[in-house]
């Protein structure tokens, strides 16, 4: 106040003037100006506006100016903004509020905000903008789809930038274990890993899939990039039941099971290396079991003497090819007529009878009396009624070597 005396030229006798209104006005009647609240700390995410709110009571003549306490720039006094910053103003509402509006905040704006009164001495209170920026993947830092032989390492990398600095996570898409080897503790398994790599050694086949790198600084939005990890390997074929037997006239199904990757092409032919196509009497399927692995299954429809013999199913892809061989032999059914001590109950539960039945010494060609005795009259070869029986059966044999 002695300054802005002194400015507008006047004496002592004016300083000493002005000072007693003063005193009469604040001083006698105890109306100092006065905070009426604490200035309030503010943090915002980058492009969004912020304002300080300072509540004055009692501000008579004096101003109230903004400094931004670092660069002790003064930022604006009373209504009016003195830095040449556009984003920046001021509003004064009701008699007592004053407000300091930044609009689209940069990282830059962040510091110490001071509100003043140039009382003598001065009365001021500070505030603190922190500016905070969400999680963003840096793309060309950050590992793209990938793709390793079975046996080989892959490095996931990830970078996010963001204030605070990001934290990553990763994660694998389907839940699964991320699998570390080589470390001071040897192999781990992990649902999620934190850290911008990740070091896959020794990679596997169930390893495949999805990996997910998230990056969060608890401002939101977090954000996330998926990771292909494909691993390539040699296709590999297993036959749960090589050799399977049927009556002539049932329908019976072979099957197969492939894990390969890349993806192969699978196919079944006869012995002789005829390719099988699908028609009246074959149905080929195949169900994906996971990403890399497939069930194959021929379906024969009634068989004849000359469908006996061996079966193949291959699989190949661009690394190579593997196959299974399949023997079908006629079954004879056991005759429950005979009274033999081993007779056989075919509808017996436990699936160890029904398994070696099916799979019991080659005996092709056996009487078709016996199959006609078991089906209750009129052999497979008389009619299409009997189909039912036996194939029922085989089902049954098929789903508890499945279970083995
Ligand atoms: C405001 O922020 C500053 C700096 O970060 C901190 O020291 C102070 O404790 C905060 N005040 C309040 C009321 O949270
Ligand atoms: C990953 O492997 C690289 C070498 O390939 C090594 O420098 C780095 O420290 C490893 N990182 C982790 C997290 O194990
Ligand atoms: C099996 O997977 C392949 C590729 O993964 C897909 O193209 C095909 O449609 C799937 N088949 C079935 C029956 O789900």
């Amino acid at each position: 106040m002695a300054a802005g005396a002194q400015a507008m030229g006047g004496g002592p006798l004016a300083r000493l003037l002005i000072l007693a209104i003063l005193h009469v006005n604040f001083v006698a009647l105890g109306l100092e100006p006065d905070f009426l609240y604490p200035l309030e700390n503010v943090t915002i995410a980058q492009g969004r506006d912020a304002m300080f709110t300072c509540v004055v009571n009692n501000l008579g003549g004096y101003r109230v100016a903004w400094i931004k306490a670092d660069t002790k720039a003064i930022l604006a006094i009373h209504e009016h903004v003195i830095t040449n910053n556009a984003r920046l103003s001021v509003t004064h509402n009701d008699y007592n509020t004053w407000t300091l509006n930044i609009r689209g905040v940069k990282r830059e704006d962040r510091g110490q905000y001071m509100c003043q009164v140039n009382t003598d001495p001065m009365k001021m209170q500070t505030a603190f903008l922190e500016v905070v920026i969400p999680p963003d993947i840096v793309y060309e830092e950050t590992s793209g789809d990938m793709m390793v032989p079975e046996g080989g390492s892959a490095k996931l990398v990830c970078k996010a930038r963001g204030y605070p600095p990001p934290k990553i996570v990763w994660r694998r898409e389907d839940g699964g274990d991320i699998i570390s080897r080589g470390g001071p503790q040897g192999k781990t398994k992990v649902t999620s890993l934190e850290g911008e790599i990740v070091n896959l050694t020794k990679v596997t086949r169930s390893e495949m899939g999805a990996y997910l790198c998230i990056a969060a600084n608890g401002v939101p939005p977090s954000v996330s990039k998926r990771i292909m990890l494909h691993v390539h390997f040699h296709p590999l074929v297993q036959v749960p039941n090589q050799l399977v037997g049927a009556p002539t006239g049932t329908d019976v199904t072979l099957q197969c099971h492939v894990e390969a990757s890349p993806k192969a092409i699978n196919y079944w032919t006869r012995e002789n290396g005829e390719m099988i196509i699908s028609n009246e009497k074959y149905h080929m399927s195949e169900i994906n079991r996971s990403a890399y692995s497939v069930q194959m299954k021929l379906v024969i429809r009634n068989i004849q003497r000359s469908d006996l013999g061996g079966y193949k199913c291959i699989s190949k892809n661009s690394i190579g090819d593997a196959e299974g061989n399949i023997r079908l032999y006629e079954m004879e059914l056991p005759n429950r007529k005979s009274g033999d001590e081993d007779d056989r109950d075919i509808s017996s539960e436990e699936s160890n009878d029904v398994r070696s039945g099916l799979q019991g010494p080659l005996r092709e060609g056996g009487p078709r009396a016996e199959d006609a005795g078991f089906l209750g009259g009129g052999g497979p070869l008389a009619g299409s009624a009997p189909h039912t029986a036996p194939h029922a059966i085989f089902l049954i044999s098929a789903f508890a070597l499945a279970a083995c």
